[in-house]
């Protein structure tokens, strides 16, 4: 697949994923939204892949935001499909993709970019990144995901006040709301990412995809989380990687997980 506006590799179980428009800070256009759901399909059918890092070309930004040179001319129903599509096709996928997906915020993610870092499984950023919600200051809203998942991560009082304000906030202060689990040095971002994503891919993907889906049962309306957990802990049982795993360890030696 050749694709335009973003880069796909994957290497030693690793797939990275990069949005990749720099003149245009990786800001996501129809375009962009719909070669990244052709490249997540792609690595969600490639058992190569065990673990996604999603980031931005450059050293600038992450994604600075949706395209507003696209939609400023939109009607309201083009606006409702606009957002829908995209939760449609790329947020709600990323956020239940059923292997690990960590976003390495290298910079701005601003309105659709901190909405898809937000996707994302976990953040690490590095120290000139810059994250906020500035869609009030276009005369919008989040449309993407993010009047529901900042809240989900930093709380409502703070979500409510970088939406309300249209500011940004720091790496160091989005580690303090707990938006990122880690900052790094641009240079370490990558490389911390990979070593992170190394020590996932040892574990049974099997279960790391069945916690996605048990932690992600808890924002679900109407969906009882214990109940999830349950469901999904007691299917563990019938897995392969559960056999290897248990044996493994009562073997003292170390599982080598089938991945069934
Ligand atoms: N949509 C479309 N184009 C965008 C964009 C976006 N969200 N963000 C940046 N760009 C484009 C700029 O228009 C500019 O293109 P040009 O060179 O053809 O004029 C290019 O990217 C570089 O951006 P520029 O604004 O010159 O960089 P800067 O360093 O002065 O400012 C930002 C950086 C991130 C502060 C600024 O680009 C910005 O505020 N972007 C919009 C953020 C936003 O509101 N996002 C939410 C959208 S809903």
């Amino acid at each position: 697949m050749n694709y335009k506006n973003i880069l796909f590799e994957i290497e030693n179980g690793l797939g990275r994923i990069t949005v990749n428009r720099p003149s245009k800070l990786n800001a996501l256009n129809k375009a962009t939204i719909q070669e990244l759901h052709e490249a997540f399909t792609a690595a969600e059918d490639d058992d190569k892949v065990k673990v996604i890092i999603l980031t931005g070309t450059g050293e600038k930004a992450f994604v600075a935001g949706a395209d507003i040179s696209e939609f400023s001319e939109y009607s309201v129903e083009e606006g409702k499909e606009l957002a829908a599509r995209g939760h449609e096709l790329l947020f709600n996928y990323v956020a239940n993709f059923p292997k690990p997906v960590i976003a390495a915020v290298n910079g701005f993610a601003l309105g659709g970019g901190l909405e898809l870092a937000m996707a994302a499984h976990f953040r690490i950023a590095s120290e000139n990144a810059k994250m906020g919600l500035p869609e009030v200051s276009l005369g919008v809203i989040p449309g993407y995901g993010g009047t529901q998942r900042l809240p989900q991560l930093v709380g409502k009082g703070r979500a409510m006040e970088m939406i309300m304000t249209a500011g940004m906030i720091d790496a160091n202060q989005a580690l303090r709301y707990d938006l990122v689990n880690h900052v790094v040095t641009q240079e370490e971002l990558l490389p911390f990412a990979e070593k992170l994503a190394g020590k996932i891919a040892k574990n049974s993907l099997v279960a790391v995809s069945a916690a996605i889906r048990a932690v992600n049962a808890a924002y679900e309306t109407g969906v009882n989380g214990f109940e999830v957990e349950i469901e999904e802990f007691g299917n563990a049982f019938g897995t392969e990687d559960f056999s290897e795993g248990t044996s493994a360890f009562l073997n003292k030696r170390k599982a080598d997980f089938p991945g069934r």
